[in-house]
This record gives C-alpha cells, structure tokens and sequence, in this order.
C-alpha cells in the first residue's frame, strides 16, 4: 500500500458546463443558443433526440450542487457560464438581470464554502443570434466574444480570479464546423474547422489582452484556454512513418491552439506546409488554412497564464489508411489513431482506458510549451445507461490516474496545480444524452427532483481530496 502525496494547496475540483447542467433553456429571458437549436431540430442528431431543456436542473437546484462540492471538500469547482443567459443576444445591448443574479448568487456561495471558481466563458454553447450572423466562421465574433469577456470581467471579476475563455476549441471547431456532429452542426469538411478555430484562437487572444489591459492590475486573476488532447503513441514504434504520424496527430490537434498562443503566435509549420500543398493542388489559388497578419500574431503570442489541460484518451497512430474524397481536416493531417485491444474501454466507445498516457502528455507539454503551470481541467471515466453505483472499476481508473499525475509532479517535475474530474454530475453528454454517465454523482433523470446521490468514486475522492493524498494499493 503506497501514501502518495499531493504538493501543498494543490487544488481539487471538479468541472461541469452550463449546457450540460443548468436547464432553464428558456427561463428569465435566457436567449437560444446553438445547443438549444441543435438538439431542438431532433432528426437523431442526439442520442434518442434528447435535449439540455431541464439537464440535471442546476438553474433552479444549485444549490444541491453546492451540497455535493461541499461533500467531496473540494477546494476549486470549475463551471460555465451560458453567454445567451447573461447577454440573450449575445452583445451587450441587452443584459438579462436574472442571469446575473444567478451566477453572483452561485459565486457568492461559493466563496462562502472556501470553493475556489474557475470560470469557463463559452463551453461549446454560442449565442444563437451570433450563429445566425455566422457564428465563429465569422471574424465579428471575436469581437463580440471580446465584449461580452469584458462584460464578465467587469461583472464578476471582483470574485473570480481563474478564467477559460473557451473550452476546447479543437473540438468545438472540427465537431460543430468540420463534420457537424455536434451544434452549430455545419458540414464544411477541410475548411469550416480551420476557419472557425483561426477565429476562436484571435477571440481568446482579445479577451486575454481585455483582461491584462483593463482588469489584472485591479483584480490579479490569471486567464487561459482549455485544450483538449490525447496523448499519441507510433503504433508500431519502429516505423519512421507511424512516428512521422504521430507527429503530426500532436501538431493538428494540441500544437494547432498551443503553438500560437505559448510558442509564437503562429500555427505549427507542418499544419502550414500540409494544407497549402493540398490547397495548391485542389486549384485553390490560397491555403485552407487561413493566414494570421504580423500583427494578429504578435497579438496571439503569450496569451495565457497558465496551461489548462483536458485529457481523457491515448491512441495509438499510424499514416491515414483510408483514402478520402474531397478536403478534409483528417486527409490533411494524414493520420489515424488506434485504440489498443488490450486498452480498457470506458462506459463510452472513444474513450479507452490509459492512465499512464496523461504522465506522458505532461512531460510533453513541459519540454514544448516552456514548462508551465498545468491544470487539469478534465479528466474523466464513462459509465454507459444504467450506471452502478458501486463503480469501483471507475474509482480503480481514477486511482491509477491520479498515481500517474504523482509521478508527473514527482519524477517528472511538471508543474501540475489541480485536478478537475469531469464531471461533478451526471449530465447531458452532448450527442450522446443522457446515455453516457460521467458524473462524480449520480442523477436520476426519471425523477422531477433530479436526485443526486454520490457514486463510490465520488465517497473516494473526496477522502483523496481531504487527504492531499492518494492510498493506492
Ligand atoms: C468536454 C465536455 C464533455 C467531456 C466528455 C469534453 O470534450 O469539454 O463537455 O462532456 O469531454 O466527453
């Protein structure tokens, strides 16, 4: 049995997002935003056409989510705000009072516990009137997105010092603008994900700059972005081309955000070279990828204060075997990445079991982005419909993560300062429902009350949590 401890006033949260909890879709003139439209459309787009409409209720139960931080202990919680709840439109012109009030009632509480907020300003959930003037295709909502960001700032800053401008961007780029499986749902294969990303990455750049210029000296908070990445292995480690694509699998998905915004303002060279060379070949006379201007990236450049890591997978990555027809981002990168039989699959078919793949992607972003201060902002395992609650083959994962971010700390000298589970409770999983159970606490769907009652995983996290310390046999 091993005591494995946890640096002092490392933090210990959990994360959620508003689409994915909150409900009240259209309560106290909230506008629609691009989840309320999607899932609305039905046509199977999610699992059994269900919708975020009532979620777990957190607009109107908040409060039992703050009785289930309070039972974990944890020190940090880590949520989102709905942009449409604040600013029905998504400007300025009209702010929604009662939005307001929720969320300075639920930071207030917060506080009061001794929980730390990590405020997310758009998980996935952009304003519908936005969308309909184009959405992240469109450079206005970088602009847009810098007002309300200022908006926040001045509005909640007083108390919130950690803020994410936008979760994942890879995923909300490729999934909602590339292939359209997820909200805003647009099919653009091989220019809609680098179009909406380019955009994203200059509205995370001007909300950086809004708070360092308007608001940091007063309020001392710290601002970043939430990447996502798997950690990517050559399938066959022997073969130059596996390694070549491996390579290339970081570059197109973690480098594409972290190159501009830690290294130098730019997107990595092979992501460049790539799609101009398939650009050029289709007769295009510019790149797929667009272009940032000097300025643009000097603007980007060194725009977060700390790096915020969401890691859940590995795969294991080879040349793209099949041939696609037409552009496409995956064709571009000309990689694949494979899950290992011997991998433990989760309650969810993409995400295989592979705690050491995290220590790797740790000390990777150590050596590549100038060894930053590390939150991980998501980590999770998936129960699939009908969860158990005794789900001590989840806590076993958790375990072995948490043992593998130790060694990260301890061997490796990476500068993790948190971990986030993802999630606090089970919520709307996005196109998957109400099917996928992530949550530390389970809710009953079936019931008006939506009843939390804590998983095993959650009775062993917060010991971890109180603790500072991992008991690991
Ligand atoms: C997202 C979450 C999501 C989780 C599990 C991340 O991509 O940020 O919203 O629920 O992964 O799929």
């Amino acid at each position: 049995m091993d005591r494995l401890t946890f640096p002092d006033s490392f933090a210990w949260g959990a994360s959620t997002a508003a689409y994915q909890i909150e409900g009240g879709w259209d309560a106290d003139g909230k506008g629609l935003n691009i989840w309320d439209t999607f899932t609305h459309q039905g046509g199977d787009r999610v699992f059994k056409n269900q919708t975020g409409d009532v979620a777990c209720g957190s607009y109107t139960l908040w409060e039992e989510d703050l009785k289930c931080i309070k039972q974990l202990g944890l020190t940090h919680y880590r949520f989102s705000l709905s942009w449409s709840r604040l600013l029905p439109d998504g400007t300025t012109g009209f702010i929604n009072q009662k939005g307001v009030d929720y969320y300075n009632k639920l930071i207030d509480s917060l506080l009061a516990m001794n929980v730390i907020p990590l405020v997310t300003l758009c998980h996935f959930d952009t304003p519908q009137a936005l969308e309909d003037q184009g959405g992240w295709n469109s450079e206005k909502t970088a602009e847009v997105f810098e007002q309300y960001a200022k908006f926040c700032y001045s509005t909640f800053g007083d108390r919130v010092k950690l803020w994410i401008t936008i979760n994942e961007p890879y995923v909300f780029a490729k999934l909602g603008y590339e292939n359209g499986i997820f909200a805003p749902g647009k099919k653009e294969p091989g220019f809609g994900a680098y179009r909406s990303a380019h955009n994203m990455i200059k509205a995370h750049a001007k909300a950086w700059h809004a708070y360092n210029t308007f608001f940091k000296e007063k309020q001392k908070g710290l601002v970043s972005i939430a990447l996502d990445s798997d950690w990517a292995e050559p399938l066959d480690p022997n073969s130059v081309d596996d390694k070549d694509a491996c390579d290339r699998y970081h570059k197109f998905r973690l480098h594409w955000f972290a190159n501009p915004i830690f290294v130098d303002g730019d997107y990595p060279a092979i992501m460049k070279l790539k799609i101009s060379r398939k650009s050029k070949a289709e007769g295009l006379t510019t790149s797929r990828l667009p272009e940032f201007s000097d300025e643009e990236k000097n603007m980007i450049k060194g725009t977060a204060d700390f790096f915020c890591l969401n890691y859940y997978t590995t795969r294991n990555v080879r040349p793209l075997s099949i041939k696609q027809s037409g552009p496409s981002f995956d064709s571009d990168m000309g990689a694949e990445g494979i899950k290992d039989p011997d991998w433990i699959e989760s309650g969810v078919e993409w995400l295989a079991v592979v705690p050491w793949g995290l220590r790797k992607l740790l000390a990777y972003i150590k050596d590549t982005f100038g060894d930053p201060n590390i939150y991980i902002t998501e980590n999770g395992f998936a129960q699939s419909d009908p969860p158990v609650l005794q789900d001590t083959h989840r806590w076993g994962y958790f375990q072995e993560t948490l043992a593998e971010v130790l060694k990260a700390i301890r061997q490796d000298e990476v500068k993790v300062k948190g971990y986030f589970a993802w999630s606090l409770l089970d919520n709307f999983e996005w196109n998957s429902g109400y099917g996928v159970r992530f949550g530390l606490f389970h809710v009953d769907f079936n019931q008006s009350n939506l009843p939390r009652t804590p998983y095993f995983s959650a009775i062993e996290y917060a010991k971890v949590v109180k603790g500072n310390e991992l008991i690991y046999k």
